[in-house]
């Protein structure tokens, strides 16, 4: 199989994608609702590895997101969440193999713009709006597919609905909104492309509980809209709350995965958070008072 990505050329490692086997083999997966008309799931990723160099990032990952379903990844920092997402997206550096499937179609090795074309958008972790650039002009970004000024307008109307503060700052600098806000914004402006599939990296990172609540309605909002979310989060109690079933990402590998409703009690979602969660006490020991993002959501 060739890749397309960088012009024709393989990853870094000189070894293009290679196709995946069909199946989840023992892993009994989401699937089972929500099926598209083709049958084929929204997404599947099926045993994905990402190298930087001698460093293995992800290590044979499978997971699949079924059409109209939220699915959660939970990691601990560093655990290859983005990586893994970069990867399906088209966006990562890095050498990279495996089979990514959307809605049947394969996808893996395609540069971004072409998956985008094909309805799958990332929002990428720390939301990425052009700080100089308007709300307006910002969700404008996302819009590079729509091909008149009509679905242009349609689009952007759309989005006014579900977020109305980016009506109402429209023309402010991105750079002055909370961070909830700004998530708002790079939720709107992966709307603005019309995907069918949303690859949301750590939406939550750095707000305020409060505004963990209105993220967690936002991507439920998008849902309702039909889209299928594959949601990756270290706040694992967040994402749970939405998800309908969930992968726990450790170490590049799946440890852990099932329901929402069994994932909430799972022993490695308690290991791997309790981890975090003495590491970010130790760390804010050390580091003192004041040094969360959360102050500006
Ligand atoms: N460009 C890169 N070059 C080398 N190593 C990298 C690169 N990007 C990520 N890594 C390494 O790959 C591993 C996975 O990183 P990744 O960013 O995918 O994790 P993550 O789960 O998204 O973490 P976080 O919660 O901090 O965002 C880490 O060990 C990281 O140091
Ligand atoms: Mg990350």
């Amino acid at each position: 199989m060739s890749s397309d990505r960088a012009g024709g050329q393989p990853g870094p490692g000189g070894q293009p994608w290679r196709g995946g086997q069909p199946g989840l083999g023992e892993q009994p997966g989401p699937g089972g609702q929500g099926a598209s008309r083709e049958g084929a799931p929204a997404l599947k990723i099926d045993r994905l590895s990402v190298r930087y160099g001698h460093i293995t990032a992800v290590a044979s990952v499978s997971l699949e997101l079924p059409a109209g379903a939220i699915v959660a990844v939970l990691g601990a920092n560093g655990a290859g969440k983005s990586s893994t997402l970069g990867a399906v997206a088209g966006s990562v550096k890095a050498h990279v193999s495996g089979d990514v499937r959307l809605f049947g179609e394969r996808v893996g090795g395609r540069p971004s713009h072409r998956i985008v074309a094909r309805g799958m958008v990332l929002v990428p972790e720390g939301r990425r709006v052009i700080a100089p650039l308007s709300v307006e002009e910002n969700l404008l970004l996302g819009a590079y597919r729509q091909r008149s000024h009509k679905q242009v307008r349609a689009k952007l109307g759309e989005v006014h609905e579900l977020f109305p503060v980016l009506r109402e700052r429209r023309g402010s600098p991105a750079g002055l909104l909370s961070g909830g806000e700004q998530q708002m914004l790079a939720f709107g402006r992966a709307l603005m492309a019309d995907p069918r599939v949303i690859l949301m990296d750590e939406p939550s990172m750095g707000l305020a509980p409060a505004m963990v609540d209105r993220v967690i309605d936002a991507v439920r909002a998008i849902n309702a809209l039909g889209k299928s979310v594959l949601l990756v989060e270290q706040n694992a109690v967040a994402a749970l709350r939405v998800a309908s079933y969930a992968y726990v990402l450790d170490r590049g590998r799946i440890a852990s995965s099932g329901s929402a409703q069994t994932m909430r009690s799972d022993p490695v979602v308690a290991e791997v958070f309790l981890g975090l969660h003495e590491s970010a006490s130790r760390a804010s020991a050390e580091q003192g008072p004041g040094r969360s993002e959360a102050a500006r959501s």
